[in-house]
């Protein structure tokens, strides 16, 4: 871990008027949920086309939920890890604004995070494609899976944003509001190759703001959109920079 850029990015922090987080998979992944592209991520198990589009769900729902049950599973034992606390941290001690992040699994709003945007929906409820049924996921149990609708007796479908499904209205809005009036975003965690999310830190970047990325490998964002990239893991990257936030402010 750069110790240089530690110290950087907690004095960039600090001379930001407004700093917003915009994270991936990769934040989760000391969490025990393994990403989608890295090697053994899920969508090495799982082809997106067949699995991860709202048309595959609409032709076989139940293949889907061969996906989703991995993806329940996973998310319903995982826990926050000290990158998400971090982030809560440093929301509490008014120097994050909000967190825009692609991941479904909720572990911000766990972790104590307040204003989080859910870009790709959440897996907490989920809808009935066929009469628009909707469920409160938070109960359920992996022998729940896969449920069905109450009323028509359809499969349910989270309300993750599946490939091809629009965007939710409300935190599109508000996820480009936050990234063009801020002047900092701390990239964390994610292979930014998904559109419209990846245009969020270039839309900033766009206005002038410090992009910071933290991963453990180069992205398509590292050369010409961020200012500079930590390498490493974020369970431990984010807990350097709240401790040096601390001590120099
Ligand atoms: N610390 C920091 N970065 C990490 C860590 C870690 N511990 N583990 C993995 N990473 C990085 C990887 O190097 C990679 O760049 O996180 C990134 C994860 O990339 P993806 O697996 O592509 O996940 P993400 O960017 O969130 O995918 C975006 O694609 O499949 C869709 O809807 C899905 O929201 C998802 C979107
Ligand atoms: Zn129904």
């Amino acid at each position: 871990m750069d110790h240089k850029l530690i110290q950087r990015a907690a004095k960039d922090i600090l001379n930001s008027k407004k700093t917003i987080a915009f994270t991936g998979a990769g934040i989760s992944a000391e969490s025990g949920i393994p990403d989608f592209r890295s090697a053994g991520g899920l969508w090495e198990k799982f082809d997106p086309e067949e699995y991860a589009d709202i048309h595959a769900f609409h032709t076989n729902p139940e293949k889907v939920w061969l996906m989703l049950k991995e993806m329940f599973s996973l998310i319903m034992t995982a826990k926050p890890n000290p990158a998400h606390l971090g982030l809560a941290e440093l929301e509490r001690m008014g120097y994050l604004s909000s967190v825009i992040t692609q991941n479904v699994d909720g572990l911000h709003q766990l972790a104590g995070s307040r204003n989080v945007i859910e870009f790709h929906g959440t897996h907490r409820t989920l809808s009935c494609l066929k009469c628009s049924f909707t469920l409160d996921g938070t109960s359920l149990k992996m022998e729940d899976l896969p449920p069905r609708c109450s009323r028509c007796s359809s499969l349910l479908k989270p309300d993750v944003v599946f490939f091809g499904e629009p965007i939710p209205w409300e935190a599109q809005t508000v996820s480009f509001k936050e990234s063009k009036s801020c002047s900092a975003v701390l990239v964390i965690g994610t292979s930014a190759v998904v559109y419209p999310a990846a245009s969020i830190p270039i839309t900033a970047k766009e206005r002038g703001a410090m992009i910071i990325e933290i991963n453990r490998e180069p992205t398509p964002l590292t050369d010409g959109i961020s200012d500079y990239l930590i390498l490493g893991s974020a369970g431990e990257i984010i807990p350097a920079i709240i401790e040096e936030v601390k001590r120099i402010r």
